[in-house]
């Protein structure tokens, strides 16, 4: 009879590493402890929980600052540039969408999510000094293994992606709480699960989310999503360009990635022994390890299409993560205002609000941080020919030429060195 691959990989991880069964247990018992204290902080504090910093005092925040920022994952960085510059490009954006009627974009007949790439105030932004060195600051939250890896957290490189600008009003339910770049491969790749191996050893409150150990190279996706990072980004980010408050259709995040991390990694070896109804439905004792069900729980849903072949992000809900009280717990960033930015490390689960019950738009390009290493510099390289022919990175879909709008940018309007450099021209 042959074994179901969901109890095979199940198997597989218990076999690499030593006491698995008692280990897990004891971890899922405290991991489940420190969540329970965990999410009523952030469901107290609300929005309140996230870090803010200032541009100006990246180089000089203290060692606790810094560490509340790598635990919690996700911040805001204020006035990376001026008000008055972001405040530019937004008109430009809305410049470029006005002369051309037909843009593409999502929904199609009032797109606010454009799938657009090249405009000039689009160019001007990821070529930014201070864009470039906010990203640089990001990159080096992150640690070298004593495996060395070949990467240069001190030379940024620039990713292509999109910008929005959405009206309020609009509801958007695209994206529930979701993690972007894999799902049941942080399992099944043995380099990606390398990244979280403290977790798995029970160890979890060793867990670096920073560790750079297993980050490249991991096989991130085995079915190729669309619109998923292929590269090694170290935070998905993005830049503000207009205020925007709580409600007013902003990320939200789950802001503790030592814990969110840990419980997800275990999440596929427990099964509850109770009703959901039950009000102990979510106390440790009653919840079972459980090696031999062809369940991977929590994760199923994305990797049972993974398998069939129709691949799914991978995302959160109270039925599949009933521990980390979603509904509480995933805080709308802090109101922002156009030039500051906002970080998430790549393992942070979030989502974008339903609702947009504001007055004015709510406008962001998407800028994350990417270091230089082998992989990031090939697709660096391959970006930059689709760039030069006005087409969308090799990440996604591949459409019309861009060259083809009113007000398109092009590689000139790049004036800054550093900003040649990240994207590969020189
Ligand atoms: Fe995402």
């Amino acid at each position: 009879m042959s074994v179901h691959p969901f109890v095979q990989l199940k198997l597989e991880i218990a076999q690499s590493y030593p006491d698995f069964e008692s280990k897990a247990t004891h971890a899922w018992a405290t991991i489940l402890e420190e969540m329970a204290r965990v999410t009523k902080a952030i469901a107290d504090q609300g929005p309140d929980y996230l870090p803010i910093v200032e541009y100006s005092e990246l180089n000089s925040l203290s060692p606790d600052r810094l560490a509340e920022l790598r635990r919690k994952g996700s911040f805001v960085v204020r006035n990376v540039v001026s008000r008055d510059e972001a405040v530019s490009w937004k008109s430009g954006l809305d410049q470029f969408v006005s002369s051309n009627p037909n843009v593409e974009g999502t929904p199609e007949n009032n797109p606010q999510y454009f799938q657009i790439f090249h405009t000039k105030p689009q160019i001007l932004a990821r070529s930014h000094a201070n864009v470039l060195n906010t990203q640089t600051w990001c990159n080096n939250l992150y640690t070298h293994s004593s495996d060395k890896e070949p990467v240069d957290l001190n030379t940024p490189l620039t990713y292509i992606d999109r910008f929005r600008i959405r009206q309020p009003g609009f509801s958007w339910g695209a994206h529930p709480p979701h993690i972007d770049g894999g799902s049941i491969e942080r399992w099944q790749d043995p380099k990606f699960r390398s990244c979280f191996d403290s977790i798995l050893k029970g160890d979890w409150q060793q867990h670096n989310p920073y560790s750079l150990k297993g980050r490249i190279g991991a096989r991130i996706s085995t079915k190729g999503l669309p619109n998923q990072a292929s590269i090694f980004r170290t935070f998905q980010g993005w830049l503000a360009l207009s205020d925007t408050a709580p409600r007013e259709g902003t990320l939200k995040v789950f802001p503790d990635i030592l814990l969110s991390t840990s419980y997800i990694m275990l999440r596929p070896f427990f099964a509850p022994t109770k009703d959901s109804s039950d009000p102990a439905y979510l106390a440790a004792e009653n919840w079972r390890f459980d090696l031999n069900s062809p369940t991977f729980h929590g994760v199923s849903q994305a990797a049972n299409a993974g398998v069939s072949g129709a691949a799914r992000p991978f995302e959160f809900s109270d039925s599949t993560h009933p521990h980390m009280n979603l509904e509480q717990t995933m805080i709308s960033v802090p109101t922002v205002h156009p030039g500051d930015m906002v970080f998430w490390q790549c393992d942070v689960v979030h989502a974008v609000e339903k609702e947009h019950i504001g007055r004015e738009d709510s406008s962001v390009m998407y800028i994350p941080a990417v270091p230089d290493c082998p992989q990031n510099a090939d697709y660096v390289k391959d970006q930059l020919q689709l760039f030069l022919k006005g087409c969308p990175p090799p990440d996604f879909p591949q459409g019309r030429t861009e060259n083809d709008y009113a007000l398109h940018g092009t590689v000139q309007d790049i004036t800054n060195p550093v900003g040649r450099k990240a994207l590969g021209v020189f």
